[in-house]
């Protein structure tokens, strides 16, 4: 069977490959048109079956850039879904069509269901609350970048840490690297994963979890703040307590290093004052044009070195007859994808979206 590598999550890869990810996003970001031809002749799909602004735009831009085409599927009423077309056909359609394969989806482990599916590669342009990684590439390269290093640094998280992908996604690939310090700033209802905290944990990681941000601003070298996400709410009453409780402003800024940047993967509601956007702490427009270098240096690997590197979660997973309890699961909805889950040290977890299932 031909091999095909996917963008599912970042942690399949070592973290060599995503360090040389990144000095390719820097070698391009120095000489975009050295890059011009290289996808010459290939089509990027993409469905976004959740509203995008950056990741689509980027992902475009990204493949116009490198000289390849772009096919597009967001007004999802306009496809074959609306007849009542499966999830796992439309994508098998879509990857035939294409070389590359992009998908946004509002449920959890959605990417990952359609690398089982896909005749082409596939990136994860963010699926549920789960993973996002290719903005965790666009925010290490905007680190790495700025503060020469992605270890011994001090990190704050601030704002909705329960729902954020963005957030999940960055936590889960720093907390591999040595000597970071992770602060995480939220109401108590929205504080991160317990999958979070057990990983954190058991890669030996320095982590606290507060409520006000003053009380650590002054340390941090990176704050990095995030909305609170309106659209994952099952109750309205749920978000109205929860919105706009952070709120950074200038006041806030007196406090910090003069060094600490200030990320945010974008779009913001009203977490971030926009008079700090001239302070040369706010990284976050670096931040979103980065995330198209970031993205060119993807594609150009997963057709260059990358090809073939195989994440072998499927190999490891086992075929059992129960439903995977998060009920944001893709297998959930997508009730013709195998129930395939992956054992751990001492429970299963489910292969599309990490839940842990069963304590063995
Ligand atoms: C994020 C997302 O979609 O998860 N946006 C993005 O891709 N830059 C963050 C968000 O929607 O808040």
């Amino acid at each position: 069977m031909k091999k095909i590598t996917h963008l599912i999550d970042l942690n399949d890869f070592n973290l060599n490959i995503v360090e040389q990810l990144l000095d390719k996003a820097i070698q391009i970001k120095q000489d975009v048109n050295l890059y011009k031809n290289l996808m010459a002749g290939k089509i990027m799909g993409s469905i976004f079956f959740e509203p995008s602004t950056r990741t689509q735009f980027s992902f475009q831009t990204a493949i116009f850039k490198l000289g390849g085409q772009f096919l597009g599927l967001t007004d999802l009423n306009k496809s074959s879904m609306a007849k009542g077309e499966s999830f796992s056909d439309t994508i098998k359609i879509m990857s035939l069509y294409s070389d590359i394969l992009v998908i946004r989806h509002s449920k959890d482990g959605a990417a990952r269901a359609a690398s089982l599916i896909s005749k082409c590669p596939i990136i994860n342009g963010g699926d549920g609350i789960h993973l996002h990684p290719t903005q965790t590439l666009t925010d290490l390269l905007t680190i790495k970048e700025l503060k020469n290093r992605l270890d011994g640094l001090k990190i704050g998280f601030c704002g909705d840490l329960k729902f954020s992908r963005p957030i999940n996604s960055l936590v889960r690939f720093l907390l591999h690297k040595k000597n970071n310090e992770f602060f995480f700033i939220s109401s108590k209802n929205l504080q991160i994963s317990k999958f979070l905290k057990d990983e954190l944990k058991k890669y030996g990681n320095y982590f606290i979890e507060l409520e006000n941000l003053n009380e650590i601003i002054s340390q941090l070298d990176v704050l990095y703040m995030t909305r609170v996400q309106q659209e994952r709410f099952k109750n309205v009453n749920d978000y109205e307590i929860e919105k706009g409780n952070y709120k950074l402003n200038p006041t806030n800024l007196k406090l910090t290093k003069n060094d600490l940047i200030i990320m945010h993967p974008l779009p913001r509601v009203d977490e971030i004052d926009p008079q700090i956007d001239s302070d040369n702490r706010a990284v976050y427009f670096l931040q979103a044009s980065n995330g198209v270098f970031a993205r060119m240096a993807l594609i150009s690997e997963l057709f260059g070195s990358l090809h073939g590197v195989q994440n072998n979660v499927f190999e490891r997973s086992d075929v059992l007859d129960i439903n995977c309890s998060n009920e944001n699961c893709v297998s959930r909805v997508a009730l013709e994808l195998p129930k395939l889950f992956y054992k751990t040290e001492n429970s299963y977890r489910c292969t599309y979206c990490d839940e842990e299932i069963l304590t063995i």
